[in-house]
């Protein structure tokens, strides 16, 4: 059985979306006693702070989720220089009310693909600003900005690109180590 289970949160609803291959294609290189569980965001609706007190189904299934998760992924694009609103409305959903938050101290990747050269370095740095103040230690290094490129994924879903999957893998083995850390 699992002993770590990760909790993914995509940023980007498309379904063709570059981030969701790159969440598909980190947990073929995550050991044996991780798995990556996708969390459903788009079906949240907008936050309203009047609901906080009669919670949709879809929050409190997200925030069972998050709760019941040893760490957390963050795959974002980058949209006009920061993280997508929808990730922003989940993340406000699962904080409150006030006093319930479930993000509190469980540890976090934070990693994304865009097109561009940047990629998602800036998206990246707004997310963990929301991140430290909701208790979320994030892993700081490697940061890993990736760049969309034809070879980055190849026909079965894996990294295509010798030198970004050995990237990736120290990437993601320093974040196995992260979460192994804050759940000892
Ligand atoms: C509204 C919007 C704003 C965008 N802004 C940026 C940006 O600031 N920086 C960037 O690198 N790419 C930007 N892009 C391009 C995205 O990186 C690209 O569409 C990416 O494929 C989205 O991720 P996804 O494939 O996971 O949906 C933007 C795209 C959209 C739709």
């Amino acid at each position: 059985m699992s002993q770590f289970k990760i909790a993914v949160v995509i940023g980007s609803l498309r379904k063709d979306s570059f981030n969701r291959k790159l969440a598909l294609a980190l947990a073929h290189l995550a050991p044996p006693e991780f798995t990556f569980e996708h969390v459903e965001i788009g079906d949240l609706p907008l936050y309203n702070q009047d609901d906080d007190g009669n919670q949709a189904a879809s929050v409190k299934r997200l925030k069972t989720e998050i709760s019941a998760a040893q760490g957390l992924l963050f795959i974002t694009p980058e949209y006009n220089r920061s993280f997508p609103g929808v990730l922003k409305n989940a993340i406000d959903h699962a904080s409150r009310p006030y006093g319930q938050s479930v993000w509190g101290g469980k540890p976090a990747g934070v990693i994304g693909v865009s097109v561009g050269a940047i990629g998602t370095a800036l998206a990246q740095q707004h997310l963990r600003n929301v991140l430290a103040y909701l208790d979320v230690p994030t892993l700081g290094q490697p940061e890993a900005f990736i760049q969309n490129k034809d070879d980055l994924f190849d026909d079965k879903g894996h990294i295509g690109n010798e030198s970004t999957k050995q990237f990736l893998q120290a990437w993601l083995d320093k974040y196995v180590a992260w979460v192994k850390t804050h759940n000892a």
